[in-house]
């Protein structure tokens, strides 16, 4: 024992002297590289292009590209994938230009690379850690065979706004979840050795708040009190700090009146000063020119402007390439202050190994090994069907029987180019498997009829603002009094109808906002007319976000939410369906009764005037038309099983300050199948100097739980899980009480308390 300990410290001492030696060698070359450099290829290194290709989320496309390699301006690319290409662009960057320096190669890969995972908010929706970080190995490891080093994502921004159509590129409402989640991405995607042929850069976006634009509307201003920025908002950015993330995207919108990216406070003083962040900041796209559009002056002064807040690389806009050098000419900004992003950036290429192998990451046989394998794919299902959330159980509808007569219903029940999901440009619809197809493979022996039954819109302005990325509407010309009659008929013949219903991929995404969150009219029509049948009715739900359900959920139908489910969809959605898996997933944002409501979020704060109860009370903190709780609460998902809670205990009635303290509960299986449960922990600090919210996460716990079993679940408090941003920004814990509520919804009412001295 002594010698295998002896041997663990040995081996921990080399692995961390070789690291320090490496870090060494890297600012040594780092410096040896910088002192070689004119003004005007530092200045090159800091300028992110994209020829095209790709999406170009902004309006321009980088013009002359191979010339400004050559002529060293260019310090990355992205819209460029393929060994091929990258390693003839890599090839430019070392044969042609004077400096030999590699390029970075960006791109967006946001939930899977050929690969497509379900859209992150449903991942995240899957409450497991684990399998979201080994789902961002995997897009690490086909992305780097496609020669791609660098990654846009995780995007931790937490949304609280269902109107805002990225809130499905996100992990949901909270920050505890949404921090655990960005640390598993950055792991996956990173690994422990950054210049490993099959790891990339990470990138933790859009610093900061993007997610709080105001109602909802994208790219909108953001106005924020910095207790619930550094309470609320800020900790999932600083968690991706604390994971290692190599770099960070500023967002477009402004904060106190400077957009991010000419930000000192965001960038310098808090980014790097305070939370100790070694990595560069790259804009997001064009955000520095829009900074003339925000009203701070012409591109000359908003260059400068971001160079001096610390932000050291410009996405497309080239600002930073066409009037940084006349700036320091004029004594606006220094060569200091271009020489430092400068070496934060050639720091990360050494760090990526690009300096020992510019081709590490353009390797031909790489794509046919790594990309798309029956081993990915497998992962795409098994993600999928663990990010489903069984929104309403209706008697024993669920699971279906595998010999069942099945009407298979709705615009989304036959349909390949809705399955992925927005931002997914790397995937190809075409490799989705529809819901039909996946009904087939699974039940086989199961009849099963379809018919579309309407569109997913007839309103041809949204069909065709869907439509930008290729056609993910498609209206079927026949009216709609002929959709919904093939529908109702077959319907009338089966023994129980799915209706797979809900919003085209890019009815959510970037610039995808919008004020009415419910179902397209022509589907909530097509819903009602099939409960009126009579037969047994299963809802499965697509969306990015979210939706305003309140009428559907009063039809008699169990309801099964699978957002957007990534290429594997249709069989997936199957396995759930006909209980080869049992739906284990929870909603990570809550869902609204309508838009009014909104924000409506878990963490809310009592008031000095909160309602006993639901019912309408005056000069209470409600509202005259609708009740204060959310249609769907944060934490909510049911499963074919049922678990009970019972007998909380805590393992001390009162702790000292820096003391831990754990919690145990015991969750039964009461139902008639195994099932999983995230068992979640919320935490409320009944008195402090600032307004506590009235419950927070802050633990959870996945289990499997055979039926009839009852396990005995542990969730530990560490010492800050107690601790909050005081008035003075200081992140204490106060001693008081701390009422604890355990249970399968941020509704949970088992509840104990204890006292910290
Ligand atoms: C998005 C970013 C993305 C970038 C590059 C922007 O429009 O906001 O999230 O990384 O485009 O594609």
């Amino acid at each position: 024992m002594r010698n295998i300990k002896r041997r663990i410290c040995f081996l921990t001492l080399v692995l961390g002297f070789s690291t320090f030696v490496r870090s060494q060698e890297t600012i040594e070359a780092v410096e040896q590289l910088l002192s070689q450099m004119t003004l005007d290829e530092k200045i090159g290194q800091l300028n992110l292009l994209t020829p095209g290709g790709g999406i170009a989320t902004g309006s321009v496309v980088s013009e002359n590209v191979e010339a400004k390699i050559k002529a060293g301006q260019v310090g990355g690319l992205f819209g460029v994938s393929g060994p091929e290409k990258v390693r003839q662009a890599q090839k430019i960057a070392i044969e042609n230009s004077r400096l030999k320096i590699p390029l970075l190669i960006g791109s967006d890969i946001i939930h899977g690379y050929k690969t497509t995972f379900p859209i992150p908010l449903g991942t995240a929706a899957s409450w497991d850690v684990g399998l979201i970080q080994k789902m961002a190995e995997t897009a690490a490891k086909e992305a780097t065979a496609d020669g791609i080093n660098w990654n846009f994502s995780p995007m931790v921004d937490i949304a609280r706004d269902p109107r805002w159509g990225r809130i499905a590129e996100g992990a949901g409402e909270d920050p505890y979840l949404g921090s655990a989640i960005a640390k598993a991405m950055i792991k996956g995607y990173q690994g422990s050795d950054l210049s490993a042929p099959n790891t990339m850069m990470a990138t933790v976006k859009h610093l900061a708040l993007y997610g709080a634009a105001e109602a909802g509307r994208d790219y909108n201003t953001v106005d924020m009190g910095r207790l619930k920025m550094y309470n609320q908002y800020l900790p999932v950015y600083k968690a991706a700090v604390d994971a290692g993330v190599g770099s960070a995207m500023t967002s477009f919108n402004d904060i106190d009146g400077v957009p991010a990216s000419g930000n000192k406070w965001l960038i310098t003083d808090l980014l790097r000063n305070q939370w100790g962040f070694e990595g560069f900041v790259v804009s997001d796209y064009t955000s520095v020119n829009e900074m003339i559009a925000h009203g701070l002056g012409d591109l000359q002064t908003v260059s400068a402007l971001a160079l001096n807040a610390g932000l050291d690389m410009d996405m497309v806009g080239e600002g930073f390439l066409t009037t940084l050098k006349q700036s320091v000419a004029e004594g606006k900004i220094t060569e200091v202050a271009i020489t430092e992003a400068c070496r934060r950036i050639l720091t990360a290429k050494y760090k990526l190994g690009l300096f020992d192998d510019p081709y590490r990451y353009s390797d031909e046989s790489r794509p046919a090994k790594d990309i798309l394998t029956d081993g990915n794919r497998s992962l795409a299902r098994e993600a999928a069907k663990r990010s489903f959330v069984l929104l309403k159980k209706q008697e024993d509808i669920l699971p279906l029987k595998k010999k069942s007569k099945i009407a298979l219903i709705g615009p989304l029940a036959n349909n390949k180019n809705n399955m992925l999901g927005t931002w997914a440009p790397t995937g190809d619809p075409q490799l989705s498997v529809p819901v039909l197809e996946g009904f087939k493979n699974v039940a086989p022996k199961a009849k099963i009829s379809y018919a579309k039954g309407a569109n997913i819109t007839d309103d041809p302005d949204l069909a065709q603002r869907a439509n930008v990325f290729g056609t993910r509407v498609e209206i079927d010309e026949r009216p709609s009094a002929v959709l919904l009659k093939e529908a109702l008929d077959l319907s009338k013949e089966a023994d129980v109808v799915v209706a797979v219903v809900g919003e085209a991929s890019e009815f959510s995404g970037e610039a995808a906002s919008r004020t009415d969150i419910s179902l397209p009219k022509s589907q909530k029509r097509l819903l009602r007319e099939l409960a009126k049948t009579g037969k047994p009715l299963v809802i499965v739900l697509m969306s990015g976000r979210p939706l305003t359900i309140a009428e559907e959920l009063e039809l008699p139908a169990s309801i099964l939410q699978v957002w957007h489910p990534g290429v594997e969809a249709g069989n997936a959605i199957a396995d759930v369906v006909f209980g080869d898996y049992n739906p284990s997933g929870k909603l990570t944002a809550t869902w609204p009764r309508n838009v009014g409501q909104i924000p409506v979020y878990h963490s809310m704060k009592n008031t000095g005037r909160p309602i006993e109860g639901d019912n309408f009370q005056k000069f209470k903190s409600n509202y005259l038309d609708v009740e204060n709780t959310p249609l769907l609460p944060f934490g909510h998902g049911l499963s074919y099983t049922d678990f009970s809670y019972s007998n909380i205990q805590l393992n001390k009635d009162e702790i000292e300050q820096g003391e831990s303290i754990s919690v145990s509960v015991e969750v039964s299986n009461t139902g008639a199948y195994d099932g999983e449960e995230v068992v979640q922990l919320y935490l409320r600090d009944v008195v402090r100097t600032v307004t506590p919210p009235m419950r927070e996460l802050k633990g959870f716990k996945k289990i499997f739980l055979k039926k009839g079993e009852t396990k005995t679940v542990e969730l530990t408090l560490r010492p800050e899980d107690l601790k909050f941003y005081n008035a003075a920004l200081e992140f204490v814990a106060e001693p008081g009480e701390f009422e604890v509520f355990v249970g399968t919804d941020a509704t949970a009412d088992l509840k104990t308390s204890f006292r910290l001295k």
